[in-house]
């Protein structure tokens, strides 16, 4: 498995339906109220203040559908995760080339993340708009299923393309992960999906399959902070 991590259904089609419906009718103020200083020359869209009660209750929401992607969390190993936000781009809007910022703070509290992953779960199908596609330097532009989440590592360079017809409408927030080391992360991931594999094939008593469970849970002891 590969970064940037496609997870689909993240999202139930309800669940999307119920997330627009309820924050298209909120207030949206301008993107740069979250932006670093790089960033903000960059950034040209629109976003739910962070404590808009439509913001706190949608992303509640998919925090609650987090919880049950079962992929996510063997992916990411999410020690925390940012309350998720909410962006919208139009008429030309766009996000030019930048790096998210290391840590985020939570306005008004003491919570703050270092954030290893970024995620965008998208609102939008792709038909509904042109353009707004999120690309990682020297990785394909991504447009995914309303519903559907994308994780990539926090550090990479990435932008939105001009949306030049209709809306694109998304959720994005950062992930600190237990297992910080990416490349360790991926070998857990990889030993996760290999060990459910054969667990599907070979049912989950075999010794050995018991013995690969045992080395997957001692590498996470080594390498996780909680
Ligand atoms: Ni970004």
């Amino acid at each position: 498995m590969t970064m940037p991590l496609v997870i689909p259904g993240v999202l139930t089609r309800d669940q999307v339906t119920t997330i627009r419906r309820t924050i298209e009718a909120a207030e949206w103020i301008d993107g740069n109220a979250t932006s670093g200083a790089q960033s903000a020359l960059a950034k040209r869209n629109r976003q739910l203040p962070e404590e808009s009660p439509a913001a706190r209750e949608m992303g509640g929401v998919i925090l609650d559908a987090l919880g049950k992607a079962g992929l996510f969390i063997a992916a990411a190993l999410p020690l925390k995760v940012f309350p998720p936000m909410f962006n919208r781009y139009a008429g030309g809007e766009a996000f030019g080339m930048h790096v998210d910022n290391a840590i985020r703070l939570r306005r008004g509290s003491d919570f703050r993340l270092r954030s290893d992953l970024s995620a965008t779960v998208f609102l939008c199908d792709p038909d509904e708009y042109d353009g707004g596609e999120l690309i990682s330097e020297g990785g394909a532009p991504i447009k995914l299923p309303a519903g559907d989440m994308i994780l990539y590592p926090a550090s990479t360079l990435h932008r939105v393309s001009p949306v030049t017809r209709g809306e694109r409408i998304a959720s994005f927030f950062w992930i600190q992960s237990m297992v910080r080391d990416g490349s360790a992360r991926k070998m857990l991931l990889d030993l996760d999906l290999a060990i459910q594999s054969l667990v599907a094939s070979q049912g989950n008593d075999d010794p050995a399959i018991v013995a690969l469970t045992g080395v997957y849970h001692n590498l996470l002891r080594r390498w996780a902070d909680c």
